[in-house]
């Protein structure tokens, strides 16, 4: 039987250029959609999901992170002597268990196959869930569920992905597809960034991957790819034909909020879904349409 998705990795070792000055002494994945930071929804999907073991590939000036999933006792004791229980009810399950996280260190940020490749040791011979803070999700269930679910029956590797404008396809890893049932395709190739009018399809992988382990053997040779950063779409493709290899069309909506324009975007869907805000939103938003 195949192996269990229990484990994932964070990859958080990027510097985060395109939210400059923002990101000068803050990592891009603490930035807060409404209240809370992105790496903690990525956390909470993956826990939603079945994972129990978080890898992060943290990077120089990515301590907040480790701070913010560790206990804060001043804050609890503050919390505790002014009787907000509601706030460390909230603090509290929100941490993960003890011995639950493990952080490494991405040494230069030589791209997202580089950071996956540093997380090698701490994973080991079974499949493992990558999840890119900056890609959000907002879905009845939540997307690497969704993922999860669909590989425990196809086995193998799976990515996320979704239908971009042709004209979109230089941002993203696009699948060359051999069938496709409208939910699961099935992967022949895959090009990271192609020219729209070099991409075999539309089909864009989104941050939401689980792989077998043997993708580290493949970015252990360091080869560079698009932009000449390490890929993890170059490594991927090398899995084609060993194992089953699928892209799940995800139900729900995803947010890209390493951009700007999707970081607000995000801001103003997640605003809008939650009860106590949706009123207070519209009304700000017709005020400003108007
Ligand atoms: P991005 O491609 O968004 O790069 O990385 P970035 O450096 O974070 O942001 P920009 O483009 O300069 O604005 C996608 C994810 O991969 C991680 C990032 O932290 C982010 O979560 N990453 C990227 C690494 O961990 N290491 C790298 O070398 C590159």
């Amino acid at each position: 039987m195949a192996k269990p998705v229990r484990k994932a990795i964070f990859p958080v070792g990027g510097l985060g250029t395109r939210f400059l000055p923002a990101t000068k002494s803050m990592p891009k994945e603490m930035l807060p959609v409404v209240d809370k930071p992105l790496i903690q929804y990525a956390v909470e999907e993956a826990q939603a999901a079945g994972i129990e073991q978080f890898i992060f590939v943290t990077g120089r000036g990515k301590q907040t992170i480790e701070d913010h999933f560790d206990i804060s006792y001043e804050l609890a004791s503050t919390l505790n002597e002014r009787g907000k229980k509601t706030e460390l009810d909230m603090l509290r399950a929100a941490l993960p268990k003890p011995g639950q996280v493990a952080y490494v260190r991405q040494q230069e940020p030589l791209g997202l196959g580089h950071a996956v490749w540093c997380a090698r040791n701490l994973v080991g011979d079974e499949p493992v869930a990558v999840l890119l803070a900056d890609d959000v999700v907002l879905s009845k269930v939540p997307c690497l569920k969704q993922m999860v679910d669909a590989q425990a029956k196809t086995g193998g590797n799976m990515v996320a992905v979704m239908d971009v404008p042709r004209e979109h396809t230089r941002r993203y890893g696009v699948l060359d597809v051999a069938g496709n049932d409208g939910k699961l395709a099935e992967v022949r190739g895959l090009v990271e960034k192609p020219a729209p009018e070099k991409a075999p399809s539309t089909l864009s992988i989104i941050g939401r991957y689980i792989l077998m382990p043997e993708v580290f053997e493949h970015l252990g040779r360091s080869e560079r790819g698009a932009g000449g950063e390490i890929q993890l779409t170059d490594a991927m493709a090398k899995m084609i034909g060993r194992y089953p290899f699928h892209g799940l069309r995800f139900e729900g909506k995803r947010f890209d909020c390493g951009d700007k324009i999707g970081f607000f975007e995000a801001n103003i869907a997640y605003a809008l879904a939650r009860s106590d805000l949706a009123k207070d939103v519209k009304a700000i938003l017709k005020a400003y349409a108007d």
